[in-house]
């Protein structure tokens, strides 16, 4: 049976906003729903994949795949969470760019196996974070709640209507529900994209990156994690509710 795989990238334009934790908890959350996954680190010069995964010193990466010394499954990870990562390496050694031919070549040769390529864009608009939204069927905007990550985002958008990737819509994360902050449909109306869903500020998030696993693994109950659920069963065409914690729900009270 031939599968038919869809190829997203996670872009951002500005840096540190989540692309990361979104690429690796939408893998362990698709996952969670049946789907077969491919994490790929298209985020060669600062990879950090890896390293969300618990696994930062791979043997064989994306890198010596690239560069001729490695076959594409010597590069393929089984993760716990139920998907595969095929990681980019972490030490300087190897440092080097890919093109969007060469994602594509990569691409290619995974397309077929997995419901889903996700792919780790790198931060910024420049050659490397564009060669995976061109190499891309599809893309995912990433954005906090505040101008500046916005403003990277609707030039993020915008080149990617040039290469003709389709953008699905916006994830808004760290969404603390202050008043300084673009509310959702502001967020909407600012990029013209619909919004795919909202991660909130969740401390459970960084406790699961300082150990090394997906926080909807570490915790499939924390406020983050069932926001990420309800991303990856909209992604499928399928309903979750986020469940909100009954402290959470209590504190919206006492506010
Ligand atoms: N929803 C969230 N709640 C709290 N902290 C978050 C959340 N999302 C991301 N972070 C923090 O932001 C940091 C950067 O996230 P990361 O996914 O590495 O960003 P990027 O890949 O875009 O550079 C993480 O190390 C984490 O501590
Ligand atoms: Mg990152």
């Amino acid at each position: 049976m031939v599968i038919m795989t869809r190829i997203i990238t996670v872009a951002s334009g500005k840096g540190g906003v989540g692309k990361t934790t979104l690429v690796s908890n939408l893998a362990t959350a698709l996952a969670s729903l049946k789907k077969s996954v491919i994490a790929v680190d298209g985020n060669l010069t600062t990879a950090n994949l890896g390293i969300h995964l618990g696994i930062p010193l791979y043997p064989v990466t994306l890198h010596d795949v690239l560069n001729g010394d490695a076959r594409l499954n010597d590069a393929m990870y089984y993760h716990p969470a139920g998907f595969t990562v095929l990681p980019a390496d972490i030490s300087l050694r190897k440092l080097r760019l890919a093109n969007s031919h060469e994602l594509v070549d990569i691409f290619y040769k995974l397309v077929g196996g997995c419901d889903f390529i996700l792919v780790d864009s790198a931060a910024g608009l420049g050659k490397e974070a564009l060669a995976a939204v061109e190499a891309s069927d599809e893309l995912i905007t990433i954005t906090n709640p505040e101008l500046p990550a916005l403003t990277d985002a609707l030039k993020l958008s915008n080149l990617a209507n040039r290469f003709g990737t389709h953008n699905l819509g916006v994830v808004v994360n760290r969404v603390r529900n202050t008043k300084h902050e673009f509310s959702l449909p502001a967020v909407e109306e600012f990029l013209e994209l619909p919004i795919l869903g909202k991660i909130p500020e969740d401390h459970e998030v960084s406790k699961a990156i300082s150990r090394k696993q997906p926080v909807v693994m570490h915790n499939p109950k924390a406020a983050a994690s069932q926001h990420i659920m309800s991303i990856a069963a909209k992604l499928i065409g399928e309903e979750y509710t986020p469940r909100t914690p009954l402290t959470t729900k209590l504190f919206g009270w006492l506010k």
